[in-house]
């Protein structure tokens, strides 16, 4: 099996993690969560890398958390999930982090980029964020994150009416820096990702903790957002939709 997770240091000290799961439109699984999140922590405890980039393949950024594994996970619930793992390294992360998006960016492909300190978009960047519609709850801090970058009769659009967003729109709500051309996007990214990798290490990380705002709060969001997931994964109504996703079926109506 080819890697589902690529993670390459290019020049720079530039770290680069691009998922790598065409087939299902990069749906991550818990071993890709895995990966990415070893990834992040080796990129903290080293000196040599001094920013990460994600990425992901022409068209498709992520297609957010694999349902099918989302559905096994009913048993075992969310506390113990690869995916929580990664969304606490995620948010604690000391790293400089920049997203590539290009075209889809579903669930935790849209919520990591409020994670990130700089986010680039193609033109087909397209972010959405269904997780009440599947009987799910927001994760990634994104109950608290995305209300205080755009407010929270934006963010109620988005985060329960799963309203999805086009790039030009988000770079309007400050949660893109700017929309690029597919073929100029990774570049840009690396590039920008060289020139914080490049900056006094203290003064950076100093200055970003500073921008970033307080990070108790964002780990006690994603804390509380995980037990209630936990509680959703389990329950009926968001198995009855992870079913008919599953089975390209409606939901059964008491869903
Ligand atoms: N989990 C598991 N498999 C997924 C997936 C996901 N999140 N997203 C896509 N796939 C799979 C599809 O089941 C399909 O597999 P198959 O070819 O074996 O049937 C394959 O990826 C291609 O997906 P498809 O739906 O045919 O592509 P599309 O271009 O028409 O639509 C999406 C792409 C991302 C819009 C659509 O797949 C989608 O809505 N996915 C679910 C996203 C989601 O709800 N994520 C979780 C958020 S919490």
């Amino acid at each position: 099996m080819a890697d589902t997770v690529a993670i390459t240091d290019v020049e720079g000290g530039v770290r680069l993690i691009t998922l790598n799961r065409p087939e299902k439109k990069n749906a991550l699984t818990g071993a890709m969560y895995d990966a990415m999140r070893e990834a992040l922590e080796e990129a903290d405890a080293s000196e040599r890398i001094g920013a990460v980039v994600f990425a992901g393949q022409p068209g498709m950024f992520s297609a957010g958390n694999d349902l099918a594994d989302f559905m096994g996970r009913a048993g075992d619930g969310f506390s113990a999930s690869p995916a929580l793992a990664f969304i606490r390294q995620l948010a604690r992360t000391r790293t400089p982090m920049v997203a590539a998006v290009d075209g889809i960016a579903v669930g935790i492909g849209a919520t990591l980029c409020l994670h990130c300190d700089l986010v680039y978009a193609s033109p087909a960047a397209r972010l959405r964020m269904p997780f009440v519609e599947l009987g799910l709850v927001p994760e990634a801090a994104s109950s608290y994150l995305l209300p205080l970058r755009v407010g929270r009769l934006k963010a109620t659009e988005l985060l329960l009416l799963s309203q999805p967003l086009e790039a030009d729109e988000a770079q309007a709500l400050g949660l893109v820096n700017a929309v690029l051309p597919a073929d100029m996007l990774l570049d840009q990214a690396v590039v920008q990702a060289a020139r914080l990798a490049a900056l006094p290490r203290a003064a950076l990380a100093a200055s970003r903790a500073l921008i970033r705002g307080d990070q108790a709060q964002v780990e006690a969001a994603l804390e509380a957002e995980a037990r209630a997931f936990d509680t959703q994964l389990r329950s009926p109504e968001s198995q009855e939709r992870l079913r008919a996703f599953l089975t390209r079926s409606k939901p059964a109506a008491s869903a």
